[in-house]
């Protein structure tokens, strides 16, 4: 077997027990992992009902579906990503600090494998369609030279929903520079730009995609899709049509979000019945989730969490889970333990048949996930370490030190401590009442510190300027 596990000290964090599962003799399940982007906690239909999400509704309330109820992720895009795909926490990897920028030479290190390139060695068929915020600026870092047999979407964090452009203010220049971030790879960091897709919105783009990949797929083998929805992060773009399903919205922005929303809703009913129609649906797990919590200012809600995207409160980090799968989950409902993103690298290669308990920093919670029993539990995950701030979850508490959003500057050596499962919207900070958890959490957060990869960002580079390829944020340009 091809499989590589990426052997290192594992923070001893997990507890296990219980017999271990035999791999499946039937064959492993396709895979459909849907991520949206900056999706607010409160953003669905069946939280607001000014929404319109019939199809995630439908989802989520069917008996073939598990609802994570505590599910978390990282406060941002490259970092929850990035945890994703290693199956480390980023502080381990380096990507702690912010995200990576258009024109920035930086990429997750190579050492760590990615989720894909096990999957591949299972056998499985890789497709990315999307985002990716991984790193582009060389071959190395592209999706295709990390597992993903195909991929098409963006490098970047950000760019226009029609025209696939992004603008960036570069400060060497003193000026915006603008290129457009739209690309296909057909293998092994082969990346060409697509210039046709000018005035196509990327929610319909990447769902017609995605279909006609599947179309092309062999079925001896399975899948694994990652679905990288530009949806709902700004800039705040949906098509005219999709206002109808959001006048009950006060407000002008989210309005437009509630349209976006929607859109994507809609996009996810057509690729299921796709599924369906290609006799695909029965032996695929769908997963749908997002990477982070929404941002206020472009309409989105994480009510009634505190904070919101870019914050380690519980409103940039806690997220709306489903997973759905009429094979294996046969009575779906709410799962309340904590789940984490890097337990999914172990989870999959778990639902793709490897009899593992754990990966990185993960746990395979896949039995758990399918039938509600668990065979082993977590009861610890860290949100972030890094110079700024950091929090760590620990049973019923949560302990924040430093500052939890990085607009605060003030907050350097601060400890707050919440009992989350009582006051999940981070109300009342018991610190001073509880000095010996606090000292207990504090000791964890620097044993944790000895851990930390230094972080991998960089500045930018005029040499990823769009200027020199052709007006696009092309790659191969850093060493
Ligand atoms: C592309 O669209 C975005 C979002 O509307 C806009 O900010 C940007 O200026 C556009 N870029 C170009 C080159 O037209
Ligand atoms: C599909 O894959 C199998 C196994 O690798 C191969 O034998 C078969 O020829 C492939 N089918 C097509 C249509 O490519
Ligand atoms: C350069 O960009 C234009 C569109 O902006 C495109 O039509 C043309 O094919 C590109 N040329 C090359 C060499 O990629």
């Amino acid at each position: 077997m091809l499989l590589l596990l990426y052997l290192t000290t594992t923070i001893p964090w997990v507890s296990s027990s219980g017999p271990k599962r035999r791999s499946a003799e039937e064959k492993p399940p396709n895979i459909l992992f849907i991520m949206a982007d900056d999706l607010g906690y409160n953003d669905l239909d069946w939280k607001d009902d000014t929404l319109h999400t019939p199809n995630l509704r439908e989802l989520a309330f069917s008996e073939n579906t598990a609802i994570l109820t505590n599910s978390y992720v990282n406060q941002l895009c490259t970092p929850t990503r990035s945890a994703f795909m290693t199956g480390y926490y980023p502080f381990r990897v380096g990507t702690q600090n912010g995200v990576f920028l258009h024109m920035e030479p930086s990429g997750v290190p190579e050492m760590f494998p990615f989720l894909p390139e096990n999957l591949r060695g299972l056998d499985y068929s890789t497709y990315l369609i999307g985002k990716w915020h991984l790193g582009y600026c060389r071959k190395e870092y592209l999706p295709t030279s990390r597992g993903f047999d195909y991929f098409y979407g963006f490098y970047g964090p950000q760019t226009g929903y029609f025209n696939h452009s992004a603008d960036q203010y570069h400060r060497d220049l003193k000026r915006v520079v603008k290129g457009m971030d739209l690309f296909e790879e057909s293998g092994d960091g082969n990346s060409i730009p697509d210039f046709n897709q000018k005035g196509v919105y990327s929610t319909d783009l990447f769902t017609e995609v995605s279909m006609s990949v599947l179309d092309n797929h062999n079925t001896s083998k399975p899948f694994f899709m990652f679905l990288s929805y530009q949806a709902v992060h700004p800039p705040l773009q949906v098509p005219k049509s999709y206002d109808k399903y959001c006048s009950r919205v006060k407000s002008r922005y989210r309005r437009i979000y509630c349209g976006m929303l929607t859109a994507m809703d809609f996009a996810i009913a057509m690729l299921i019945d796709y599924l369906k129609s290609a006799n695909l649906y029965e032996n695929t797990v769908i997963v749908f989730t997002s990477d982070n919590g929404g941002t206020v200012d472009f309409g989105a809600s994480n009510a009634p969490l505190r904070g919101e995207k870019d914050t380690i409160w519980e409103g940039g980090t806690k997220t709306t889970t489903l997973v759905h799968s009429p094979r294996y989950i046969k009575k779906g409902g709410e799962r309340k333990m904590l789940f984490h993103v890097v337990d999914w690298h172990a989870t999959l290669l778990g639902v793709a048949g490897l009899n593992v308990d754990s990966y990185g920093d993960g746990i395979n919670q896949w039995d758990y996930i399918s039938t509600g029993k668990a065979r082993q539990r977590r009861f610890q995950f860290v949100y972030n370490l890094d110079v700024h701030g950091s929090a760590i979850r620990d049973g019923d508490f949560k302990l924040i030190l430093g500052n939890p959003d990085r607009k605060t500057k003030s907050d350097r050596n601060k400890v707050r401590l919440y009992r989350i499962t009582v006051d999940p919207t981070e109300s009342k900070d018991l610190s001073k009442s509880n000095p010996i958890v606090v000292r207990r959490l504090l000791s964890k957060i620097n044993e944790l510190k000895k851990y930390m990869h230094k972080n991998v960002r960089k500045p930018l580079s005029l040499s990823g300027s769009p200027e020199n390829f052709n007006g696009t944020y092309s790659s191969y340009w850093c060493q």
